[in-house]
């Protein structure tokens, strides 16, 4: 189990909440059948390091970023460690183009709202289809230091609930308020844990359609979504129509 590295940490200091181990094996735990591009923001004594190059498959791509340029010294073999800022989209465009495309992206670095938003917006389209972003200590969405408090708009936890609304856009009837948003065609989960974040990109290449099977015939319906454009008329109802009888 990821929990016990912590029995193999060295002189380079690893800084995690406790309940978070649960949510890595959990959420990470389909990045372990073949080697992958993984990028963690926030490098600090260096200690999560040798902790992920030991779980992901030898042959990952192991990519460590920090603003401090101390950070670069605690490099180790098969993982780069590169200095810059997650709020600079030039550095992040570079980073990208020298370790990207990413299958798994954690947020570990200045956990100010504003800085999570910056990383998460220039690093989306750098990260696969069914890649996952993970932005973590979401709690200093709730730190007016951290550019957060209870519903602070600016904060990065009501930026990832107003990506649960992105996520349904194709459903809505309300096209004034709140039109089809086109990322929607990439979101297919957006998951809140204690302090965590993950967002699931899984591209859609048709838009969503509901199914009817009786006898063993099924039909594919997107009648919720076609009747008017996309908006529904079927308000409340999953719009599936039976077979017409012969
Ligand atoms: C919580 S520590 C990282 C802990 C490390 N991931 C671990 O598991 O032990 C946060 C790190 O983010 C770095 N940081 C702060 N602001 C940053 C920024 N704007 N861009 C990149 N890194 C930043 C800090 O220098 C610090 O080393």
């Amino acid at each position: 189990m990821l929990i016990d590295h912590l029995k193999k940490t060295d002189h380079r200091a690893l800084t995690k909440w406790k309940h978070y181990f649960q949510i890595y094996e959990r959420e990470m735990n389909r990045f372990l059948n073949k080697p992958i591009s993984f990028l963690e923001i926030g490098v600090f004594k260096g200690g999560s390091i040798p902790m992920w190059k030991d779980y992901f498959p030898k042959g990952s791509s192991l990519t460590f970023i920090d603003i401090d340029p101390a950070c670069k010294d605690l490099e180790i073999e098969g993982t780069q460690v590169r200095i810059g800022n997650q709020a600079d989209p030039d550095f992040l465009a570079a980073l990208a183009q020298e370790f990207g495309p990413f299958d798994l992206i954690l947020d570990d670095g200045s956990h100010i709202s504003q800085h999570q938003i910056k990383s998460f917006e220039n690093l989306w389209p750098h990260l696969k289809n069914g890649g996952l972003y993970m932005v973590e200590d979401c709690h200093t969405s709730y730190w007016p230091g951290f550019g957060g408090g209870y519903r602070n708009e600016a904060s990065f936890i009501e930026y990832g609930k107003r990506l649960i609304d992105t996520m349904h856009s194709w459903y809505t009837d309300q096209d004034d308020l709140f039109p089809f948003q086109p990322m929607a065609k990439e979101l297919n989960s957006v998951r809140f844990f204690d302090s965590i974040v993950a967002i699931e990109k899984l591209i859609k290449t048709e838009p969503p359609a509901s199914l009817y099977s009786e006898n063993g015939q099924t039909r594919v319906s997107r009648k919720a979504l076609e009747v008017r454009g996309r908006v529904s008329i079927f308000a409340g109802k999953d719009g599936t129509q039976p077979p017409e009888k012969k």
